[in-house]
């Protein structure tokens, strides 16, 4: 049945939460829709001209409307030893059991990655007693999302709890006689592991997009109402490339769990002949030890940053701007600033920036 995956890297990893409470709907939900739901069944070709998908298990479903929502995989890591026994990755559940399994004898873990996935799972592995390294290959944390000011921060954070972080390093081989025993760095250090975490980001499921013949360019571009280059068909979620919400120029793909309702939305609306626009601002959040993340618009494409609260603190809010307007906030638990940013930018308006920075100013008595 379809789950949450977002609480696999975080609470369910954790153990604090049990796999039934991931559950997108209850089962009933699907039958009192109306909605005939084939698990285990893929769908291995799709015929346009005559509406037929092809499943894996011979069967042909007729459509006269196509919607893809295919998703992405982890990306997996090419070196040798990649496949040895406690090497994971983290994207599905039996991911997510497979990692909880191998964390109960865990020493020593080494994570691959230091963007979301890689983050959440050493401030598991760490809450367990391990002794965790994280690898991240650029010289930073979580670099495709957030400012420098937040992958120092976050750095920093990881350090205070016994972690050790390795940013610009590369791996050239996992070693092990059956199971692995170590990792091996380009500078030519190894580091003891009996478990490596696998999170080097994900690639999008186009083959059956490439299949059909539409334009794919880092995920299916999509347009605003989420229709393919087929205006027929219809894409969302994390395989898809869209127009940027707040910058027209600019496409991207968004790996978010309200990228993927929103769009769901929108594309809904389009089947139906609604004209609908796509108009959501992005967010996203991470929980890592006690620290909870809350990111809204696009708060890398700033030239000015305003710092709200005291890193010292554990809790602040660095607000971005670009050419004096309000572009994004990253907040780090504060909740009521991140709700006022994203109502500031869904109605298209900016905050002050000359009094934002005033703690004692509850930002949305601002908008
Ligand atoms: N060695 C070390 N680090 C690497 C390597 C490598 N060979 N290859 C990539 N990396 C680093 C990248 O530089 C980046 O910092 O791995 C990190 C991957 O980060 P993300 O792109 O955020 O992907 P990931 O953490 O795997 O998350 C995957 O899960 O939570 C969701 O939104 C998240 O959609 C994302 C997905």
């Amino acid at each position: 049945m379809p789950y949450h995956r977002p609480p696999l890297s975080k609470d369910y990893l954790a153990g604090t939460i049990t796999a039934e409470s991931l559950a997108l709907r209850p089962g009933s939900f699907f039958d009192s829709k109306a909605i005939e739901l084939e698990l285990g069944v893929r769908v291995e070709r799709i015929d346009i001209t005559s509406g037929v998908a092809h499943t894996s298990t011979g069967a042909e479903l007729t459509f006269d409307q196509l919607a893809l929502a295919t998703g992405a995989r982890a990306r997996r890591l090419g070196v040798p030893g990649a496949s040895l026994k406690g090497v994971v990755y983290l994207r599905d559940l039996s991911d997510a059991d497979r990692l909880r399994s191998a964390m109960v004898d865990a020493r020593r873990a080494v994570v691959i990655g230091g963007g979301f996935i890689g983050l959440e799972a050493a401030a598991a592995l760490a809450g367990r007693g391990i002794d965790v390294t994280i690898v991240e290959a650029t010289d930073r944390l979580m670099g495709r999302a957030v400012t420098t000011l937040l992958s120092s921060w976050f750095s920093d954070l990881h350090e205070t709890h016994g972690v050790t972080v390795r940013c610009g390093a590369g791996v050239v081989a996992l070693d092990g006689k059956g199971k692995v025993s170590s990792v091996a760095l380009a500078d030519g250090s190894s580091l003891p592991a009996d478990l490596v975490v696998i999170g080097i980001g994900v690639e999008p499921r186009t083959e059956l997009a490439e299949e059909i013949g539409l334009t794919v360019d880092r995920g299916i571009v999509v347009d605003n109402r989420s229709r393919c280059s087929d205006p027929e068909i219809v894409a969302v979620g994390d395989v898809t490339v869209l127009p940027h919400p707040l910058d027209p120029t600019a496409t991207i793909r968004l790996e978010s769990v309200q990228n993927a309702t929103d769009q769901a939305d929108v594309a809904a609306a389009t089947l139906l002949g609604q004209e609908r626009e796509y108009s959501a601002v992005p967010w996203f959040w991470s929980d890592q030890y006690d620290a909870k993340l809350q990111m809204v618009g696009a708060p890398s494409a700033y030239d000015e940053l305003v710092m709200r609260g005291s890193p010292d603190d554990g809790a602040f809010t660095v607000l971005a701007y670009a050419h004096g307007r309000l572009v994004g906030a990253e907040c780090i638990n504060s909740a009521a600033d991140f709700v006022a940013v994203r109502r500031a930018l869904a109605a298209g308006i900016t905050l002050p920036v000359d009094r934002v920075a005033d703690p004692t100013v509850r930002l949305k008595t601002l908008l």
